[in-house]
């Protein structure tokens, strides 16, 4: 059993549905913890270990994810939850107004700490942002976020559509290959 530490239910809901697919049992630790200010999803996942070592026992696990705009360098990356919360997805349509290059990516960083250490898995989804918001399923910038090869959003998609393609799916994967290996150990 594996404590997935978020305060958002959709991240919850997205793995532990892909997790329960493995067998694997996720429940849901509904609690805040430091995000420091960095340049880097990982580095914000290694720095809130050091603190949830401590209050937490067991096998738990953590997501830091990101929208990287290709026509701003990446941003807003790692500052994507202040931008979600100031700007939302309205704002980010007004930022790539007129802009030529409407590439985006997500990207998800987990930290599993298991008895003994801290292992980190990436995954990523390439897209591009939609010309307005459209559909009301999952979470933050699903609206506005096209993945490669689709045509919905992931907000338009079902929990199943999204978790065939999305970055935290892949993150999951990479998981899931971890455990996997451990166990023919
Ligand atoms: P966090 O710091 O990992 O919680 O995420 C940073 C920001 O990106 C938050 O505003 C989230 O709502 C948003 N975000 C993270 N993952 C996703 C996703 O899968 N879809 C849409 N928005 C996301």
């Amino acid at each position: 059993m594996i404590a997935f530490v978020t305060t958002n239910e959709g991240k919850f809901r997205e793995v532990s549905t892909k997790l329960a697919e493995a067998h694997v049992k996720l429940v849901h630790e509904d609690r805040t913890y430091p995000e420091i200010q960095t340049d880097r999803l990982e580095k914000v996942v290694r720095f809130a270990a050091t603190i949830l070592d401590d209050q937490i026992r067991g096998d738990y696990l953590i997501d830091d994810s990101g929208l990287f705009l290709e026509e701003f360098g990446g941003f807003p990356g790692v500052y994507s939850s202040y931008v979600y919360k100031r700007l939302a997805c309205a704002g980010v349509l007004k930022l790539l107004h007129g802009a030529r290059n409407r590439a985006a990516r997500f990207e998800t960083v987990f930290l599993l700490r298991t008895s003994e250490e801290h292992d980190v898995f990436h995954g990523e989804c390439r897209g591009s942002i939609a010309e307005r918001e459209r559909g009301s399923g999952g979470f933050g910038f699903d609206p506005i976020f096209v993945p490669e090869g689709a045509t919905k959003t992931f907000a338009e998609m079902t929990l199943t559509e999204k978790n065939a393609v999305s970055h935290r799916a892949r993150a999951v994967d990479a998981l899931v290959a971890h455990l996997l290996a451990r166990k023919e150990r």
